[in-house]
């Protein structure tokens, strides 16, 4: 295969690795679960990308999920310039922040009342505040795998799926912000049910992504979620979807319509940006009047509610329509069925699992439920291989082997076939 030309991508990281950490801005996009060096982006249209090099890509990665719509799509680019042209923030109230409030009210069944923060992180930890102040309780359960962001208080896994208090998964955080986490399997209902019966006097939240897609994409089992939904209800503990990545991104009632279990409240983030920088939580009125000014759990924000993103954000909600959402799930569908039967009549040990248009790879048979089960089926040096393979091949997958790929509404079956050839053809011979 001819070499890529990256020159200009390695000059400009060996610039930046001088004066920025690692070169980089957030760590996974320092290659270092890949190796090599970082494709420095210049430009995106559609399902491409293209880098400083005038290589060009398709790209699976999609701002981690946020480009539903693609790169720079035309209605979302010229709402934000329109935006623009009126001024880029007011730190004042605007009328773009009400219309996209209502949109999001009005499809979300958990969310009556909403607050837009500026990432998905600040929105997860703002929910738990909000959560604890709400019930006065201070203990938290999350799932083994499930990412919420760098909030100190969710960065915890611990290994298996009892109830001790793990330590964290990153130096700095001190212990007494995550003695009060516990972190258990996913889909586990009686390690939930156990933690919950002995603990439910302390327990403010449970915090889970309903379709998880950090630890590759794992669909709840329905009865876990019922049963959690259930065992919540009855301690009046605050049960918060963490649909950063999963909300808009199946249908406009995000995930928790799919699978008819509505948490108290909703954390969003990614796709209601427009691809900019972006975060929301909401919930139950009763709830949410906790937070100031109406009650006493503060949270501010000197950006929030930008009026830019705003506007990008609801063009985007508003090109969402059912047709839309019917097509791309059922392409996604399609692609991951179709090439799970060619790896097995390869034999293959390889599987796509995902979630509609949330899809990503196993290295085995065998279907994964957690996180134990998903660290099992990883393959850091194949994936590496294969991340590499395709990028010479114009195909940008993200650049760690447990994140979620996704398919926006430019990928045509055309795109997604030289993918399946390029996945079968490198995983048939390993
Ligand atoms: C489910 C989930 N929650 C929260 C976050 C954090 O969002 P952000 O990176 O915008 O802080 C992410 C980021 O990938 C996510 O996938």
């Amino acid at each position: 295969m001819a070499a890529m030309k990256i020159n200009r991508s390695k000059e400009i990281f060996d610039q930046a690795q001088k004066i920025m950490v690692g070169g980089v801005n957030s760590p996974v996009r320092a290659f270092k679960a890949v190796g090599g060096s970082p494709v420095i982006m210049r430009r995106g249209k559609g399902s491409q990308l293209f880098d400083v090099d005038g290589n060009s890509y398709t790209d699976y990665c999609l701002s981690w999920g946020a480009l539903i719509l693609g790169h720079n799509d035309p209605d979302v680019l010229r709402a934000a310039k329109t935006a623009v042209s009126f001024g880029t923030s007011f730190g004042t109230s605007t009328k773009p922040e009400v219309e996209i409030a209502e949109f999001i009210v009005k499809h979300v069944p958990s969310i009556e009342m909403v607050r837009f923060v500026n990432s998905g992180t600040e929105a997860t930890m703002s929910a738990i505040r909000l959560a604890r102040g709400f019930t006065k309780r201070n203990k938290i359960i999350k799932f083994d795998g499930c990412y919420h962001g760098h909030c100190d208080d969710l960065l915890s896994v611990s290994g298996s799926g009892v109830a001790f208090l793990p330590a964290s998964s990153s130096q700095g955080v001190p212990n007494a912000h995550i003695q009060g986490t516990f972190s258990l399997a996913y889909n586990d209902t009686t390690a939930l049910q156990n933690v919950i019966e002995h603990n439910h006097k302390d327990i403010a939240c449970v915090i889970l992504e309903p379709v998880a897609g950090n630890m590759g994409v794992i669909a709840p089992e329905k009865e876990f979620l019922k049963n959690l939904r259930a065992l919540t209800k009855k301690y009046n503990i605050v049960l918060i979807f963490d649909e950063v990545m999963s909300g808009f991104r199946t249908n406009l009632g995000c995930v928790q319509t799919d699978f008819g279990i509505i948490p108290d409240m909703t954390c969003l983030g990614k796709i209601i940006g427009g691809g900019f920088p972006i975060g929301a939580y909401g919930g139950r009125r009763d709830i949410m009047r906790n937070l100031a000014p109406l009650g006493k759990v503060y949270q501010a924000g000197t950006f929030s509610g930008n009026p830019v993103i705003m506007r990008a954000g609801l063009t985007v909600l508003k090109n969402l329509t059912p047709s839309i959402y019917k097509k791309l799930n059922t392409q996604a569908e399609k692609f991951i069925t179709d090439t799970n039967n060619i790896l097995a009549q390869h034999h293959t040990k390889a599987h796509l699992s995902g979630y509609k248009s949330m899809i990503s790879l196993r290295f085995r048979k065998q279907a994964v439920y957690n996180y134990t089960d998903a660290i099992a089926a990883s393959s850091g040096r194949l994936y590496s291989r294969l991340f590499h393979h395709l990028l010479k091949k114009g195909i940008y997958l993200p650049p760690a082997d447990l994140e979620a790929f996704f398919i926006s509404t430019c990928h045509s079956t055309q795109h997604l076939s030289i993918l399946q050839k390029n996945l079968v053809e490198i995983l048939s011979f390993s």
